[in-house]
């Protein structure tokens, strides 16, 4: 593994399976911390610029069903590689708080725990994605991954923009496995992981991530609150 570079930003990722209120919450974080005057940068995995968010449309196409598991790790871990050296280096190094909704426990947790790929792969593609980019705080939204599948299907119903649904077209089993995963990683890591529960209202989840991550900023970042 190559030593994790030091930067003068804060790295925050949201985890967790679909539906469980990731995007949703990150939001009103990113609005909250702007708001309160602090410097920051919403992005998104797959994709965040626009050569990884070409790589996205091929990922979440729910035609591409003859993706094999290995070809999409790759596209992951492509994807990654640029949006790391395009937007979230850049953004640490001048001092921005990062906001990246999915980043590397996400391809642990769908291509190893959810697919079965040997972890030391996903080890190696992410290291050298990453470029020694580690994030300083993972929020694990977790919930019943039945609860969240049918938040994504219902928002996938609403929405008029492209059906990204691939992974939620996967049998349940895959999802509980996917969850397993996230809970196994934030078990082995805890000091990293916050873990919030996706079932509570959307305003009860978003007072204890506010609370919680504001407390974890470093007092340099913080802008007066
Ligand atoms: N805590 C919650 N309770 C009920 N519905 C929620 C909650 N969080 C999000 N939702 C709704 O569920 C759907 C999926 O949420 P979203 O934030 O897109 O999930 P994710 O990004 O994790 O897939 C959206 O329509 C959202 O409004
Ligand atoms: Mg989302």
């Amino acid at each position: 593994m190559r030593p994790r570079i030091k930067h003068v930003g804060y790295f925050i990722t949201f985890e967790g399976v679909e539906g469980c209120g990731k995007t949703t919450q990150i939001k009103l974080l990113s609005e909250f911390l702007s708001t309160h005057g602090m410097r920051t940068v919403l992005t998104r995995e797959p994709g965040g610029c626009p050569i990884a968010d070409k790589i996205r449309t091929i990922l979440l196409d729910a035609e591409n069903r003859a993706l094999s598991p290995l070809a999409e790790l790759m596209l992951y871990a492509a994807a990654r590689a640029q949006h790391v050296t395009e937007i979230i280096s850049p953004a640490l190094e001048s001092g921005e708080i990062v906001l990246c909704d999915r980043f590397c426990d996400a391809t642990v947790a769908y291509q190893s725990f959810g697919r079965g790929i040997d972890r030391s792969i996903i080890d190696t593609l992410n290291d050298h994605a990453c470029h020694g980019v580690s994030p300083d705080l993972t929020v694990l939204v977790d919930c019943d991954p039945r609860v969240g599948l049918e938040r994504a299907r219902r928002r996938i119903e609403l929405s008029s923009g492209p059906r990204e649904e691939r992974f939620e077209l996967e049998e349940l089993a895959f999802h509980q496995r996917v969850r397993a995963g996230y809970l196994q990683l934030a078990t082995d890591d805890s000091t990293r992981f916050l873990i919030i529960n996706g079932t509570d209202s959307i305003d009860e989840i978003f007072a204890t991530i506010s609370t919680q991550v504001l407390a974890r900023i470093p007092e340099a970042l913080r802008a007066v609150c």
